[in-house]
């Protein structure tokens, strides 16, 4: 700490006025935080502007480029020379219009932000001209008069080299890989509460879409096809409202996730008089009540779109517009939460199970979902062909992973003999395995005894069963019709390969080995272990003849899984 000499009075810091483009450009600095906001504040533009298509093309995470076109009504030639001036809008006239105000601008800044921290070039044609015009902007002022150009119907926005005047937020978002996500996130959201405009949103050079929404009439159709069928599934509709002046007015309407949905991340897409917003508060709420209505901590997927009087909300809370205030928070607060518990409780008294489907990739929002957003995509995934030991049965109907592959059932009667395709199928068989068995009767003998005791109910359940996973290292979760059940996978390995060794018996195929396996020790080895499980008596000289006079069998390594079984008979 310096402390001052007697006498020695340090000249007092001194006001300036700041230069006018410093000024703008830590204005804009607060409006265009990432790359995100620009994307948010251009596709709100679009919508202001009565769009129906809105795409959006991103290179580098934003920062190389952004470029939002739209369908809408343009902007008029006269305007371009004050276009991305600082507080110009033809959305606001006077401060009282902000109390009734519809359109998501009314500030006049995002634009003029757009050119003091980065290059923005409009293209634009209105109804009824003949071609459009482009012009150039830096620091709020046209770096050039618009020249004619042709033009598709709308606006198209680039915004090129954001932050290069920037540095340090440049280098902190180059480093930074989630925004792409983010804007992908973004536009997920915009596309599940416009569903009467198509959004699109791509990498710069890329050919599929991330996001890809089409209009539609149906909301529940567009969060499937912007988050994917895994959420849309599990969804509630939700409606609430009051109309007490003393207390709260509003009408809510959305979707909620139900006790089926299980991710480990709360996704809240909140709409309030058409603005997307966030609103913690509300969050909090409704993360309270999933936390303590479900018995999984499940973290709650919400749609909420939230209608109030236009006077009842202050939308100028927030420089990025991120945030508004409401009349009565608390109470309407309170209002969405007592309905969001009591359509929970009801939902959870019921649970199902749906069939897991093979997906070909992992899911992320993408509005083609990525059942992607990182649901990944619904409307871009193609089935892929899995390799045959990552099956996993899904559908007890499916082929794929059927169980009872091995246990052929014969036909029962001449008629299903002829059906084609029994007939092909058999052909088939037939030609793989020559005989179905051997014809050992020690083999037959054991084969009768495993029928005899087939237990048809169980059979039944291994047959029909779909795969839920695995609840620990040992048991499986397996569901048939409406129950479930826990099956010891050790044991039904066993089973499994113990039958299959006996209805394959002598249809092995051979394998070579380099150097013939040492088959005694082997053999004594096993003749051991099982004298460990099934407690026999035999002496070791007795377990050594054994092992002698097994080894003039043929040396194939199955030979030895199928011996113990035949040697103990079970
Ligand atoms: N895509 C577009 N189509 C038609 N007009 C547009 C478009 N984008 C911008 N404009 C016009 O440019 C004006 C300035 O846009 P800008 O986003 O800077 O301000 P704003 O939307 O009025 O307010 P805010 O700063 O709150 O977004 C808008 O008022 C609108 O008239
Ligand atoms: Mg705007």
């Amino acid at each position: 700490m310096d402390i001052e000499a007697p006498g020695e009075a340090k000249e007092l810091p001194k006001i300036h006025r700041l230069d006018e483009s410093v000024v703008n450009r830590i204005a804009a600095g607060e409006v265009i935080q990432r790359p995100v906001s620009a994307v948010k504040e251009l596709v709100e533009n679009s919508l202001d502007a009565s769009s129906t298509s809105i795409s959006v093309v991103v290179k580098d995470g934003g920062l190389k480029l952004i470029q939002v076109s739209d369908d809408g009504h343009g902007i008029r030639h006269e305007d371009l020379p004050i276009l991305c001036e600082r507080h110009t809008t033809s959305k606001l006239s006077k401060y009282e219009d902000l109390q009734s105000i519809k359109s998501m601008g009314f500030r006049g800044e995002a634009l003029a932000s757009m050119t003091y921290v980065g290059h923005v070039t409009v293209t634009t044609i209105t109804k009824g001209q003949l071609h459009g015009y482009r012009v150039s902007y830096r620091d709020g002022m046209m770096e050039h008069e618009p020249k004619a150009c042709a033009a598709v119907k709308g606006t198209q926005i680039m915004v090129e080299n954001l932050f290069y005047n920037m540095i340090a937020r440049r280098k902190t978002l180059q480093n930074s890989a989630d925004d792409y996500t983010k804007i992908v996130d973004l536009l997920s959201r915009f596309a599940i509460h416009y569903i009467d405009v198509s959004f699109s949103c791509r990498k710069h050079g890329a050919a599929r879409a991330d996001v890809h929404s089409v209009a539609t009439s149906s909301r529940l159709d567009a969060i499937r096809s912007v988050y994917g069928l895994s959420v849309a599934r599990n969804l509630i509709k939700i409606e609430a409202s009051d109309n007490d002046p003393s207390s709260s007015v509003f009408e809510m309407d959305g979707f909620i996730s139900n006790s089926n949905y299980v991710v480990k991340k709360t996704t809240m897409v909140l709409f309030i008089n058409d603005r997307l917003v966030e609103c913690t508060a509300l969050k909090r709420a409704l993360e309270i009540v999933y936390s303590a209505t479900l018995p999984k901590a499940s973290k709650p997927f919400i749609y909420m779109s939230i209608i109030l009087p236009p006077e009842h909300v202050d939308v100028n809370v927030h420089p990025t517009k991120r945030e508004v205030s409401l009349l009565n928070q608390e109470v309407i607060i309170e209002k969405i939460q007592s309905v969001v518990e009591s359509m929970l409780r009801n939902s959870n008294e019921s649970r199902t199970f749906q069939e897991q489907t093979v997906e070909s990739s992992p899911s992320v929002p993408s509005i083609t979902n990525n059942e992607s957003h990182l649901n990944p995509s619904p409307s871009g995934s193609k089935s892929q062909k899995v390799p045959v030991h990552k099956m996993v049965r899904t559908d007890s109907s499916d082929p794929a992973g059927r169980l009872h592959a091995y246990l052929y059932k014969k036909p029962q009667n001449h008629l299903e003999m002829n059906s084609s395709l029994t007939a092909v199928r058999s052909s088939v068989r037939q030609r793989r395995n020559l005989r179905e068995t051997a014809d050992l009767t020690s083999i037959q003998e054991l084969i009768n005894d495993i029928d005899s005791k087939c237990h048809s109910g169980l059979l039944d359940i291994v047959r029909q069963c779909t795969y839920v996973g695995m609840a620990d290292d040992v048991f499986a979760l397996l569901q048939h019709n409406t129950h479930l059940y826990l099956a010891n996978v050790v044991n039904l390995s066993k089973e499994l390969m113990y039958q299959q060794v006996l209805r394959r018996f002598a249809h092995f195929n051979a394998i070579q080995l380099s150097e013939s396996a040492p088959l005694q020790e082997l053999l004594m080895l096993a003749l051991k272990e099982e004298e460990l499980d099934l407690e026999c008596n035999e002496n070791d000289d007795l377990k050594m003849k054994i092992a002698e006079l097994s080894t003039c069998v043929p040396c194939d390594p199955l030979w030895l899984r199928l011996y113990k079984p035949l040697i103990f008979c079970r």
